[in-house]
């Protein structure tokens, strides 16, 4: 049994989740848990703790690049976790998945040209592209009973246009937590074949799998995508260690693969950071006994929150998360303007969560919360938006 119970103040290390706290509200009540960022506030699984301590202990701390034993840990887990066979050329290790993304806008597309996301999306998917000045094609996610379906007639008609060179794809979904479905993926797959269409898959989501759903890695659903895609893959938030800085980009063709690596020299990025390695190489080959005791914590919290929006009130729409620790959730119906509510969180409840409006305008009524905290935590910040709900806006819950 690991601990998923302690916690700690994290603003003492620089934590960004801890310190938004701080920024939003001067003075926040002592003992909340904000709930924005996607990291979780766990102790750190002890194999990777000791690993980085030997580490640390016995090498020197200079430039590295992965190691065979590093390249096998990878291959076994996805071999293993995702029966997906990966090659070690094909790995590239880098400073993170965002990092990746921008690197492959940079190498795959020219100025001007499209790239598709299917939004609401994880923002630095609108960042990479917005920022180096290539065109945003959203095709917008179908909101259908509380669930995002694709608009495949969107996404094809996008595809179809000359200068729309990409799909930026987050499998599982942030933040809607969608695990896409065999048939989902064979259909984007199919657009992307017919089109043209590189695929840039971020999957570092795909390994935190609830209540029985499955995951496919973009190529094991056909074959023929695999070298007309770039799949981003990472230890980071399966175990807890995105402050590390390591990630594993999958790039099966070799002229790609060159391109990718060529525009990551261009911009200084050469490799990850060294105790990342150790830690994703430790967190795969001996933590998978802490990531299934994780799982169930997120599960567990998970129905926690969905449970207590339900019996608040009906007009609190949660979606059915398929896939990670963040909880998606839709007040439109209660009517309440979202700077008022955002505000009212904040000042009323000491209630941190990411706004919709993050997302895409398109879900300016939602707000994210991350689940990744020890459950007693949680409860209390749900009875603090309680309390608060019912004193401001018991009118706006009834039905
Ligand atoms: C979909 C998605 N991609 C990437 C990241 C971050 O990746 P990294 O920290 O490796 O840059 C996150 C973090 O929340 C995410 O949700």
């Amino acid at each position: 049994m690991y601990d998923f119970s302690s916690y700690y103040d994290r603003r003492r290390n620089g934590s960004s989740k801890w310190l938004k706290m701080n920024a939003l509200n001067e003075s926040p009540k002592a003992d909340v848990i904000p709930m924005t960022t996607a990291d979780m506030d766990f102790p750190t699984c002890p194999a990777i703790i000791q690993a980085i301590q030997d580490y640390v202990a016995t090498e020197v701390l200079g430039y590295s690049n992965a190691t065979d034993s590093y390249l096998q840990s990878v291959q076994n887990f996805f071999k293993e976790m995702h029966h997906y066979t990966v090659e070690k050329e094909w790995i590239i290790t880098t400073p993170g998945i965002v990092p990746a993304l921008s690197t492959s806008v940079q190498a795959f597309t020219d100025e001007n040209d499209g790239i598709i996301v299917m939004s609401p999306v994880y923002t630095p998917f609108y960042d990479v592209i917005r920022m180096q000045n290539r065109r945003i094609e959203e095709c917008a996610l179908l909101l259908q009973n509380n669930r995002y379906e694709i608009d495949f007639d969107s996404l094809a008609s996008l595809a179809e246009k000359p200068d729309v060179k990409m799909l930026m794809l987050c499998s599982p979904h942030n933040p809607g937590g969608r695990i896409w479905t065999e048939a989902e993926l064979q259909k984007i797959i199919d657009i992307a074949l017919t089109y043209d269409l590189l695929i840039v898959s971020d999957e570092i989501h795909a390994d935190i799998i609830l209540d029985g759903h499955t995951h496919r890695v973009l190529p094991t659903v056909d074959k023929r995508i695999e070298d007309q895609s770039i799949i981003c893959t990472a230890a980071s938030k399966t175990f807890n260690i995105a402050g590390l800085q390591c990630s594993n980009i999958f790039i099966s063709n070799p002229i790609l693969r060159q391109q990718f690596i060529d525009a990551n020299l261009a911009l200084g990025i050469e490799r990850a950071n060294v105790l990342g390695m150790v830690a994703t190489e430790a967190a795969y080959n001996d933590c998978r006994d802490w990531l299934e005791e994780m799982k169930q914590v997120i599960e567990t919290n998970q129905d926690l929150v969905t449970d207590f929006f339900e019996s608040l009130s009906p007009k609190f729409k949660v979606m059915k998360q398929e896939a990670s620790f963040l909880a998606w959730i839709d007040y439109e119906e209660l009517a309440i303007d979202d700077q008022t509510f955002n505000d009212f969180l904040i000042h009323d409840c000491d209630f941190y969560i990411n706004s919709g409006e993050m997302y895409g305008e398109a879900s300016r009524y939602f707000f994210r919360i991350n689940v990744g905290l020890p459950t007693e935590k949680l409860k209390e910040n749900l009875d603090r938006f309680k309390i608060g709900m019912e004193q401001r806006f018991m009118t706006a819950l009834s039905v």
